[in-house]
């Protein structure tokens, strides 16, 4: 459920590395709009055993958050993005993204939601190889009932947000694989969605790389994009400002973590309620 506001308890305990700082969200102050809300959520995929991939998770990601989901394989990470994604829906218990409760969507609203409010991020890049990166970008709007014109001009403006202006007109082949990725970002940023969601994308990245991509993400977020990376990897987490952890379908924890010499985003001011 929803932590109440307030901050008159808030406090900070150690937590492994000793280097970090973790403030637990129950004492988290929030002021913003949620963007993601997620409600006694459960998925029960329909197997032989049927498999409870998620249980009674309850999760509010706010607008301008960038948040890591961590958790070993077989956690339900995947399971969780693709119900956050409104690419699934939960056996019980009710998702809302940007306040829209997917529940009582049909289909075709659903796909017109993704379309406009949800960006996608994938370890395997899924680009088009045949087709331009400028064109792979532009792909992002198709749904979205842009003009042409209009979806390669603002192709060319996600371009640049991830650096890659230069590479409109190169092929998917002719990049790095930390370009790609960034190709990537591109796609998921063009239609201005309410929400980013990554699954494990630095998976495919060698480490520096991968901290090049990480190193975009909180750009990105300190110009106010909303983020949800997903990764089994500490590393990958420890970069992010809040991070839930999945363990067996259900969240573990759920804090807001800071390194020292780093602004903690969202926690309450003791005694003010203020962030
Ligand atoms: N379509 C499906 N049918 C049956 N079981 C499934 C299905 N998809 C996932 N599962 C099961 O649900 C559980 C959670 O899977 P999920 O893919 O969400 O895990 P994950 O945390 O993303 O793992 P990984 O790190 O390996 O990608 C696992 O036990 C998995 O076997
Ligand atoms: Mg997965």
């Amino acid at each position: 459920m929803r932590p109440a506001s307030g901050g008159d308890t808030t406090e900070t305990v150690q937590m492994e590395p000793a280097t970090e700082t973790v403030t637990p969200l129950s004492h988290r102050s929030y002021g913003s709009r949620p963007v993601l809300e997620l409600e006694d959520v459960s998925k029960t995929y329909p197997s032989v055993p049927p498999v409870h991939a998620l249980i009674d998770v309850n999760l509010r990601v706010d607008e301008g958050e960038l948040v890591g989901v961590l958790g070993p394989s077989g956690s339900g990470k995947t399971t969780l993005l693709h119900l956050m994604g409104t690419l699934d829906r939960p056996t019980s218990g009710s998702v809302r993204v940007t306040g829209l409760p997917i529940e009582r969507l049909g289909d075709r609203h659903l796909s017109a939601v993704r379309a406009t409010r949800i960006g996608f991020v994938f370890q395997q890049f899924f680009l088009a190889e045949h087709e331009r990166v400028i064109d792979n970008v532009a792909d992002g709007l198709l749904y979205a009932g842009v003009s042409q014109t209009s979806r390669r001009l603002r192709a060319m403006e996600a371009l640049g947000r991830v650096g890659l202006a230069h590479r409109g007109s190169a092929r998917p082949t002719e990049l790095s694989g930390g370009e790609r990725q960034r190709v990537g970002i591109a796609r998921a940023l063009v239609g201005r969605p309410a929400i980013v969601l990554a699954d494990e994308p630095t998976g495919n990245l060698d480490q520096g790389t991968g901290q090049a991509i990480l190193d975009l993400f909180a750009e990105l977020n300190d110009e106010g994009a909303t983020i949800v990376v997903i990764t089994h990897d500490r590393s990958v987490a420890a970069r992010l400002p809040r991070r839930v952890e999945l363990l067996d379908g259900r969240i573990v924890f759920d804090g807001l973590v800071a390194r020292p010499g780093v602004a903690r985003p969202g926690v309450a001011r003791p005694g003010t309620g203020e962030i």
